[in-house]
């Protein structure tokens, strides 16, 4: 199949998950990826929790699929000069280094441009540059405390919390490729290459963009109507409000009040719950569906102001309505009646999922040690093409593949291998 990205070639000098999720996605999209690493070493993640002995973990495998592996030592002059080839031949250059490490490794971003004035030069970093933290080297919960996410999760007594989700690194990942892509339709028209650079902090922060916008109504107004906090109650149940937003636990935003909820079995299955969402303009099915028809038009409950005080109240009496009901027959009746909810669904459930599995967005992939091993394939899908999602590669495993397109010969290879400067 003729992918659109086919043709591109990347330099995937990055490691763990921010920039491997970026070049992995382009990878499946049709670009050469050549992921870049120390030899002997590898991406860190090869060896981090580790299921299997001597096999690559799965924390690499899931990251770096349909890439080519070069070991590159770039701290030797021969290790330089490969990589300075590499640059001439390339069309983008993906880094995630702790700060200054590229420079101190001899390729700044005015050394790239020298060498190819073509090429897009990506980084991620944990803080912009020029912020007062950019010295910081940052992994994905730092990020997800400095980008407003932990400040604004959890609950109202309990500590800031982190997400599961990967905001930080994989979300820093994914607004880095659209960056690479931006800058690719660019060059384009001026013919020029760029430096894109994305911080983790930013890339948090605009995922918590409504929190600011709420930072700017609890300024003004000194409430926020739609979080579990308001009504203020006297015996402040749900906490209270300060001059900070506060954490809303389960509560649903943008107005659409909702609330995780108990179904049948949540005593000893600590995932039988469901999201429950009250639309506003879903009242008459939800009453109809819960059998509450008095509730339908009575002026105390159906206007989203009238229920606001008793939200609470509400979601005990649907806890009830589902208290004889799996999480799955629960919305499998509420979906009749066009409600918004889903079951929470557990990794072990999401793993086995046909659905997921169909879609290709759960997919098998063979690897030569590992034996096959479930991925998350692309989330994002086309009409003309299904990306096939390929192993990732053995530390180094396209060493001498990528050398020999650089011009060198078996001789000069050896050599390289015998300094270990690959
Ligand atoms: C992730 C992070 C915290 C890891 O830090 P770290 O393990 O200390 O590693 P660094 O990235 O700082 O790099 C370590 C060194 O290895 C060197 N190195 C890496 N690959 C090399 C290679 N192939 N050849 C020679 N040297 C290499 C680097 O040049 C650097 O050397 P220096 O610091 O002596 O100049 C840090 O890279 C970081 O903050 N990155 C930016 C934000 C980010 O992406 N975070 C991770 C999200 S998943």
């Amino acid at each position: 199949m003729n992918l659109p990205l086919e043709g591109i070639k990347i330099i995937d000098f990055t490691g763990v998950q921010a920039g491997p999720a970026c070049t992995q996605l382009l990878a499946w999209f049709g670009a050469d990826v050549i992921k870049v690493e120390r030899p002997g070493v590898g991406d860190i993640t090869r060896n981090q929790l580790r299921d299997i002995p001597d096999a690559d973990a799965l924390y690499f495998t899931m990251l770096n699929s349909n890439k080519r592996s070069l070991t590159l030592d770039t701290k030797t002059p021969e290790g330089k000069e490969i990589l300075e080839k590499l640059i001439r031949e390339s069309d983008v250059f993906v880094e995630n280094f702790g700060p200054g490490a590229v420079d101190r490794m001899g390729f700044p971003w005015e050394h790239i441009k020298e060498l190819n004035p073509k090429i897009i030069f990506a980084s991620v970093k944990g803080f912009s540059e020029g912020h007062h933290y950019e010295d910081l080297k940052v992994y994905e919960n730092v990020a997800q405390c400095a980008g407003g996410a932990a400040s604004t999760t959890g609950f109202w007594d309990g500590p800031p919390t982190v997400s599961a989700a990967a905001l930080g690194d994989s979300n820093s990942g994914m607004h880095l490729a659209i960056g690479i892509l931006t800058a690719l339709i660019g060059r384009q028209k001026t013919g020029k290459g760029q430096k894109v650079a994305v911080s983790m902090q930013d890339c948090v922060l605009n995922l918590c963009r409504v929190k600011l916008r709420d930072q700017q109504r609890l300024d003004r107004l000194g409430y926020l109507e739609e979080y579990p906090q308001y009504p203020i109650r006297a015996d402040g149940k749900y906490g209270t409000f300060s001059d900070v937003v506060p954490r809303g636990g389960n509560a649903g935003g943008g107005g659409q009040p909702g609330w995780v909820l108990k179904c049948k079995g949540w005593e000893t299955d600590s995932n039988a719950y469901i999201y429950f969402t009250i639309q506003s303009n879903a009242w008459a099915p939800i009453c109809k569906a819960l059998n509450k028809p008095e509730w339908t038009d009575d002026p105390a409950y159906n206007t989203p102001a009238a229920r606001q005080d008793k939200l609470f109240d509400i979601f005990a009496v649907i806890e009830v309505w589902l208290k004889d009901k799996t999480k799955f027959e629960a919305v499998d009746i509420l979906r009749k009646f066009d409600i918004p909810c889903s079951p929470v669904l557990t990794m072990k459930e999401i793993a086995n999922d046909p659905s997921l599995r169909a879609s290709g967005t759960i997919t098998e992939v063979p690897h030569k040690k590992r034996g096959s091993y479930l991925t998350v394939g692309s989330p994002i899908k086309f009409s003309d093409m299904t990306p096939e999602i390929k192993s990732s590669p053995l530390l180094g495993e396209h060493t001498d593949e990528v050398l020999a397109d650089l011009g060198y010969n078996q001789k000069q290879i050896a050599e390289l291998h015998e300094i270990k400067a690959v």
